[in-house]
């Protein structure tokens, strides 16, 4: 079995896959969970550098060094559009992918307007109300309070730098919809039921794209965005039957 790389999401880092980590490391499997830069223990690349492009040279670079040159990569949502810049960039590196809690289009004129503003609010008074705002969108109806402590423990540990700047990069993203349709790799697609920022229709929209619906699609019951952490469980049965139908 190849390499897994499993690249968090917003404002988080590679804690987000504790349990993903250690579910696949038992099964004798080789994970890489990287921080992006700005992220955990990265530092932040120079604003204007900052894109998810600049993002996805830094997986592929630690693919090619860790990984042999070419791994089984998953995404959580802004994990997702590094790793759709990544399958663009270099298709060659990823055998198989898994897009989790994402989306391929980009932002509609008031998401990136929301972003702007979000912006201009963490630059004048800190990342606590970007956080507490985040919270509120990002779990399911009935959140339990250890899940949600750990995820804004996480987010709480982020830098308002790496905030801004990655902010920015997404607000500036491409759309990547036409990629899926180029796909000819083994995709898995995994959406929270109750996700409201990246919707099951979101993820039936991507599933309908990709190779005329051959991507494998799971719905994770009782999860929001943060269906890793919330369902982890189901979210590493999901990964572990995709990783068996791939034979990689
Ligand atoms: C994330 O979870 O990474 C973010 O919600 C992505 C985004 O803001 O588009």
């Amino acid at each position: 079995m190849l390499p897994i790389v499993l690249i968090h999401g917003f404002p988080l880092d590679a804690r987000m896959w504790e349990s993903q980590a250690e579910f696949l490391r038992k099964r004798g499997m080789h994970v890489i969970t990287p921080d992006l830069p700005g992220f955990g223990k990265k530092t932040p690349l120079p604003r204007e550098q900052t894109s998810m492009e600049a993002f996805a040279e830094e997986i592929h670079r630690i693919i090619v060094q860790e990984a042999g040159g070419k791994a089984v990569v998953g995404g959580f949502s802004m994990g997702g559009y590094v790793l759709q810049a990544l399958l663009r960039a270099h298709p060659e590196s990823v055998a198989a992918a898994m897009f989790i809690s994402t989306r391929t289009d980009q932002d509609t004129p008031t998401a990136r307007e929301g972003r702007l503003k979000s912006i201009e609010h963490v630059t004048q008074n800190g990342t606590a109300a970007l956080i507490d705002t985040m919270l509120g969108k990002i779990m399911a109806k009935q959140p339990t309070a250890a899940v949600k402590k750990r995820v804004k423990e996480i987010m709480a540990n982020q830098s308002a730098a790496g905030i801004i700047n990655a902010q920015l990069a997404m607000a500036q993203r491409r759309d990547q919809t036409d990629l899926l349709t180029k796909l000819e790799i083994p995709l898995l697609i995994v959406v929270g039921a109750e996700d409201a920022v990246s919707t099951p229709s979101v993820a039936l929209g991507m599933q309908a794209h990709a190779q005329g619906g051959a991507a494998m699609l799971v719905q994770i019951a009782a999860a929001g965005h943060m269906a890793p952490m919330e369902q982890p469980a189901a979210v590493n049965d999901a990964i572990l039957a995709f990783l068996n139908t791939v034979h990689i």
